[in-house]
């Protein structure tokens, strides 16, 4: 019995089991007795790229599963990773079924234990959204008064715009636009303003220095929205019945009816036989629709390069009038800068300040209002 013999070499009083141990531990190791084999690990039972898939499921939808915030959230990442049709779980449960015949049943296994951690931190997930989803709507007092949506509007002079297109439009004139920054050609030349024109003083004009140089010569914020007669005339033969609405810039000492940038609407008529008289009708019909059938037109002697005979037109509406634009016949010179001949044809034009006619129709006393953004004066209109 090896107990009793190895007794004699231990002390006496020694457990007969922790004998036992002892002594057949030191026989194994002194005679090489086999020993139980630890089982090999899965990265030994089946290849690498098997495991680091299975791993890279497992990771990534756990992942998703925690990111998810809402039921619709979770229900994707449901589809994505278990979906029957085309979830990735297909993917891995393919793999599972190219493993060699000897790896299968750990391979399996290994399959198992990532679909059920997977389906368990969904569930669990799902019913933690539930819950929120819940409490987040028994938290809902339906009493309570709700925000009032904050509507924005149009700026008064965008609404007084839109009504003169739409009136002018009536009168058979089309809308067209040109540049705010404007070269001399279109803002003077054309228009029959010579060099030596007090009008074109540097000090009396937005020159733009630093575009000048790209542009090949000088350029300027233009000052009145007559350029664009002469732009629509560049490019269309007449007859021409169109208006131009539109920003202008000039260095004015700021008041209550001045701006330095305000807005201008052009009108440009061309045809065979136009006269001063039809100038005067359409402004007449024009204003009254806009302010009503008491509203009365004047036309006062004036002086422009690009008209003659030039007039200032004013407006009577209630007891006093208001200067509102400038106006004549075109001047022949400026059908000859764009290729008209004047011998055919005769042509009326326009230009009337915006901001005057937003100021009666809103009854505003001072044009400084319209640009200083204040909601509580905007909201008003
Ligand atoms: C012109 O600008 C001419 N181009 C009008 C014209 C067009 C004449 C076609 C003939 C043919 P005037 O500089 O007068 O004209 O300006 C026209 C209108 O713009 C004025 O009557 C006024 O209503 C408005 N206006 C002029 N300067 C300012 C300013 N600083 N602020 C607000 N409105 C202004």
């Amino acid at each position: 019995m090896p107990i009793r013999l190895a007794s004699q070499f231990l002390p006496s009083g020694t457990p007969a089991k922790l004998w036992y141990i002892l002594i057949s531990t030191a026989l194994q190791v002194t005679f090489g007795c086999p020993q139980k084999p630890t089982p090999p690990s899965l990265s030994t039972r089946f290849p690498m790229d098997i495991l680091a898939a299975f791993a890279e499921f497992e990771s990534s939808a756990l992942a998703a599963i925690a990111a998810a915030t809402d039921a619709a959230g979770i229900e994707k990442v449901r589809i994505e990773f278990l979906g029957q049709k085309n979830g990735r779980i297909r993917d891995l449960q393919k793999l599972v079924g190219s493993a060699a015949p000897a790896d299968k049943p750990a391979v399996g296994k290994r399959f198992n234990e990532v679909r059920t951690t997977v389906s368990e931190q969904l569930e669990v997930r799902q019913q933690q959204l539930v819950a929120q989803a819940s409490k987040a709507a028994s938290d809902f007092d339906v009493t309570l008064p709700g925000d009032r949506p904050r509507l924005g509007r149009l700026h008064p002079i965008t609404q007084v715009i839109a009504e003169f297109r739409e009136l002018m439009g009536r009168f058979g004139f089309t809308v067209v636009d040109g540049p705010e920054i404007e070269d001399e050609r279109h803002n003077f030349e054309a228009l029959n303003i010579p060099e030596d024109h007090p009008a074109r003083d540097p000090l009396d004009n937005f020159y733009i220095a630093c575009a000048s140089a790209t542009h090949g010569g000088p350029v300027l914020l233009r000052s009145q929205t007559s350029t664009v007669q002469i732009r629509t005339m560049e490019k269309v033969a007449p007859p021409v019945r169109i208006v131009s609405l539109g920003r202008v810039y000039r260095p004015d000492t700021i008041d209550a009816t001045h701006s330095c940038m305000f807005h201008q609407m052009e009108g440009l008529l061309v045809d065979r036989n136009v006269s001063m008289a039809q100038l005067k009708t359409v402004l007449s019909q024009f204003a009254r629709s806009f302010l009503g059938p008491g509203v009365e037109i004047r036309f006062r002697p004036s002086f422009f390069p690009f008209t003659e005979p030039s007039v200032e037109v004013d407006m009577k509406w209630g007891d006093s009038w208001m200067e509102i634009g400038g106006a004549g016949m075109v001047d022949p010179a400026v059908f000859e800068a764009v290729g008209y001949d004047p011998e055919i044809y005769t042509g009326f034009a326009f230009g009337l300040g915006i901001e005057r006619f937003c100021m009666k129709h809103f009854a505003v006393d001072d044009i400084r209002r319209f640009y200083e953004n204040d909601l509580r004066f905007l909201s008003q209109f």
